[in-house]
């Protein structure tokens, strides 16, 4: 099976980011009004909420400077970051490559694929042509941004104006990618799917990579056009990573019980890819023999517990009433996903999670963020190698983003003697995912323990307060 690409990318970016200057001394400047061009009076006025295009936001006065602007808190820059350096301004070309056409043919799509809806809901701004002001030139612009930041025409002239701000913005129709919920949301309307637009096995299958996301590693290798917020504090990317993880468990979990509730149930891209595309072995070298299946029938596909192997450490402090019923949830939801004749349990229980998670999302969104939950945080999940290696590859990166992305907010804000060391056993558990489907749990769990003798330990000793994760155990072992 294809080798992952973008943890070649993210195993780049986080060196570059360890490195990089940029990163670590961004100075927040008093937050100001941007100089505002002439501001347009809003004729446009009876459009109702209207997409502008992306043009409408590149002159150099506006967002697409070359060189970050200091005076002002915004850097004016951003058109240029996203068309040079991110990826989502190449997301219309993508759909004429090779791998594309040929997707398009075995689907059998009936417009090639940058023609088709399939395909442009997700890789371009794909709005309807009477929700298309004048200066919407076309769609070939891939994701841009009002993809993310909702359609302009009614706060694009006024955001200029000086005392404008970011509320009354919202007011207008700007989507609130402020708020790090809404912000997760928005990102895996895409890089999970809603019930709109999807990737499921069959596209993956036909050559559409598997979707996988963390918000503060996508959010980084974007890369960010966007300051932290004047009064942020400087363990934002913690928090992101936090409240990113509950809205992705939220998400997946909806997921779920949208397909398992629908016709076309058991969906593949639902399980543990590498429960079938692994490389087999003699049984005496076999790991996964070695490991037995827990509560499940031997052979039987799982569902894909990745989005809560880091959740459940983030989540471990708050409300431990509703992390247990959660995990109690979850747990029966990997014992009977695998059988087709379970999809109506699995659909009611997969709501009931969902909700749950919801209730932890608003915990995690207002809890404080420092550097003790920091170290709490790479401990736990460092020293949960064994559970979370052996509940599969997807899992293992989820852990191995959120150890870079802790690892890298730790070292922005506090000393680390051994930070070489550290930045070089994480970027071996990123190769060790190079190729999915030669994973070694027990390989994998090693280099963890590892990556566990070398993140910082609390100096405090004080964060025993905060809980530890819960451990459910149904017949004995199965916990994840
Ligand atoms: C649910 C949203 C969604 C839909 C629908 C979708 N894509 Fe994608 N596509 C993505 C995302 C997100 C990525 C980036 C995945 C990553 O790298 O993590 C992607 C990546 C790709 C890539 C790889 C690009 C690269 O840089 O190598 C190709 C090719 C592609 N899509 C083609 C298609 C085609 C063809 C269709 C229609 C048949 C389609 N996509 C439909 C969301 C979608
Ligand atoms: C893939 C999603 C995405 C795309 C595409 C995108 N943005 Fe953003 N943008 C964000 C996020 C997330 C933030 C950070 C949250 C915030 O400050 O609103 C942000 C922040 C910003 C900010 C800083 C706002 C502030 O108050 O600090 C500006 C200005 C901005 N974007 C302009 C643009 C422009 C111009 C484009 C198109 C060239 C664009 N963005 C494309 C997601 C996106
Ligand atoms: C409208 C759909 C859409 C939204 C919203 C969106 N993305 Fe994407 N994203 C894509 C597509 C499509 C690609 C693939 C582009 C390509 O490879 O050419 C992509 C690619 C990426 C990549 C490159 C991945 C790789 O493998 O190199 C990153 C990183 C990323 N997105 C982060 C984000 C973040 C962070 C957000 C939210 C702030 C977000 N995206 C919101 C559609 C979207
Ligand atoms: C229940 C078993 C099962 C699961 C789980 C599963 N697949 Fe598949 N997959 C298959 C089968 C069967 C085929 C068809 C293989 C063939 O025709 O040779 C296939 C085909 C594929 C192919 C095309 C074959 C190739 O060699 O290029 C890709 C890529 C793929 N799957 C990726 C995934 C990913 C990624 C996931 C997880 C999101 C996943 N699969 C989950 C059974 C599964």
């Amino acid at each position: 099976m294809r080798t992952k690409t973008s943890l070649q990318l993210f195993f780049l970016v986080s060196a570059w980011v360890a490195t990089s200057p940029s990163r670590a001394q961004v100075k927040v400047q008093p937050r100001t009004t941007a100089p505002a061009p002439a501001p347009q009076t809003p004729s446009q006025e009876n459009v109702e909420s209207a997409f502008s295009g992306p043009e409408s936001c590149a002159a150099s006065n506006c967002h697409g400077g070359v060189q970050p602007k200091t005076v002002v808190r915004i850097s004016q820059n951003e058109y240029s970051i996203w068309a040079s350096q991110d990826k989502h301004a190449r997301a219309y070309s993508v759909l004429s490559n090779p791998v594309s056409v040929r997707m398009g043919k075995i689907l059998g799509l009936t417009a090639a694929p940058n023609q088709s809806d399939k395909c442009l809901n997700c890789h371009t701004l794909n709005v309807k042509p009477e929700r298309r002001a004048q200066t919407f030139q076309s769609t070939d612009g891939g994701v841009s941004c009002e993809n993310c930041h909702g359609p302009a025409v009614k706060w694009l002239g006024p955001h200029t104006l000086k005392n404008w701000t970011h509320d009354q913005s919202v007011k207008l129709g700007m989507y609130d990618t402020r708020d790090l919920a809404r912000r997760t949301e928005k990102c895996l309307s895409c890089h999970l799917g809603t019930a709109e637009k999807e990737v499921d096995h069959t596209m993956i299958a036909a050559g559409h990579p598997d979707l996988t996301f963390q918000l503060d590693t996508f959010s980084s290798a974007m890369p960010r056009h966007w300051k932290p917020p004047a009064d942020a504090s400087a363990w934002l990317s913690v928090r992101e990573l936090a409240v990113g993880q509950a809205v992705q468990l939220r998400a997946a979990l909806n997921r779920l019980n949208r397909r398992s509730s629908g016709p076309h149930w058991p969906e593949f891209a639902e399980y543990e890819c590498f429960a079938c595309h692994h490389s087999l072995t003699t049984p005496e070298a076999s790991w996964r023999q070695a490991a037995g299946y827990r509560s499940r029938p031997p052979g039987a596909p799982v569902w894909n517990p990745s989005t809560y192997a880091v959740f459940r450490h983030v989540a471990a402090g708050v409300d431990a009433g509703t992390m247990q019923q959660l995990t109690l949830q979850l747990v029966e939801i990997q014992r009977i996903s695998g059988n087709p004749a379970n999809k109506d349990d699995l659909a009611a229980r997969a709501n009931d999670a969902a909700v749950l998670t919801d209730q932890i999302t608003q915990q995690l969104k207002s809890q404080a963020y420092d550097r003790n939950l920091t170290t709490k945080l790479l401990q736990e999940i460092a020293d949960d190698s064994e559970t979370i290696s052996a509940e599969g590859e997807r899992s293992a990166e989820q852990a191995t983003m959120a150890l870079d992305s802790l690892s890298l907010a730790y070292e922005k804000n506090e000393q680390v003697g051994n930070q070489a060391q550290l930045r070089a056993a994480i970027n071996d558990l990123f190769q060790q995912l190079g190729n999915p489907s030669a994973y070694n749990a027990p390989k994998f769990a090693q280099q963890m323990q590892r990556v566990a003798k070398l993140v910082p330990r609390d100096r405090a000793q004080n964060v025993g307060e905060l809980g530890a994760a819960p451990k459910v155990n149904s017949e004995g072992s199965s916990q994840f």
